[in-house]
């Protein structure tokens, strides 16, 4: 084959891997942004939110720690109505990933997988209605992201629980932290020492919104 032919086909070549790139990005891109469409006119469309759940800050905290770090194996522990479990799955329809959400109560699942849907974000999110004490034990992991915000009194053994299968480089959060309160019983000074304490987590307090402790695993 002459110089010339072969030096045309490599061109050609080149150029149709540009134009299916330029193409696979624009239709992801179109896709991304209907999400947007969807989520921000579902959250928009709120009254309020009654069931417990995060202030919006917190929501828009854990959704840029999840794009922040790219993360897509992600564990909520607490759904409620679904407040957080939707910026998290938001910022999971753009990282690629899924969010498994567990709650305890009926009809609080319930409305969660209604508002999932109308979000347009049913296809990022395994909702389960379970006891977390069990569950957490259960599951197999590995998870990238972790959205502790059930029972206070059991947050230790959550975050035990899930430690052995969060990766390495991944985020464990955990809401309703206050510095200096102690929580009925003392569960928050006590979880917030415990975690502090860990050589292998690196830990900082957020108190924007309800406080959220973003620890993040540093080594196994
Ligand atoms: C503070 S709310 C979660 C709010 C939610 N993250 C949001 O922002 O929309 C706590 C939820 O944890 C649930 N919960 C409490 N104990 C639980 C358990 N043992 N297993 C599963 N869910 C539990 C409650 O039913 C409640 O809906």
């Amino acid at each position: 084959m002459k110089k010339t032919m072969r030096f045309g086909l490599v061109v050609l070549f080149l150029v149709s891997i540009t134009l299916f790139s330029l193409e696979l990005g624009a239709q992801t891109l179109k896709a991304t942004s209907e999400i947007d469409k969807k989520v921000e006119k579902f959250l928009a469309e709120q009254s309020g939110w009654y069931d417990m759940n995060v202030p919006s800050q917190d929501g828009k905290l854990l959704y840029d720690l999840v794009i922040k770090g790219n993360y897509k194996s992600a564990l909520e522990i607490g759904t409620s109505t679904g407040h957080s479990g939707i910026y998290i799955a938001w910022a999971l329809s753009k990282t690629g990933g899924k969010l498994i959400t567990i709650d305890i109560d009926k009809g609080r699942h319930k409305t969660a997988v209604e508002n999932f849907k109308k979000a347009g974000l049913s296809d990022y999110i395994d909702a389960r209605l379970a006891d977390a004490h069990s569950l957490v034990k259960e599951l197999e992991g590995p998870f990238d992201f972790v959205f502790s915000d059930a029972d206070k009194g059991w947050y230790k053994n959550y975050f035990n629980d899930v430690d052995p299968k969060l990766t390495v480089g991944g985020c464990f959060t955990t809401h309703n932290i206050r510095e200096g309160s102690s929580g009925r019983g003392g569960w928050n000074q006590e979880y917030l020492v415990y975690v502090r304490s860990l050589e292998n987590y690196e830990s900082t307090l957020n108190s924007d919104g309800g406080g959220v402790l973003i620890s993040y695993k540093r080594a196994e």
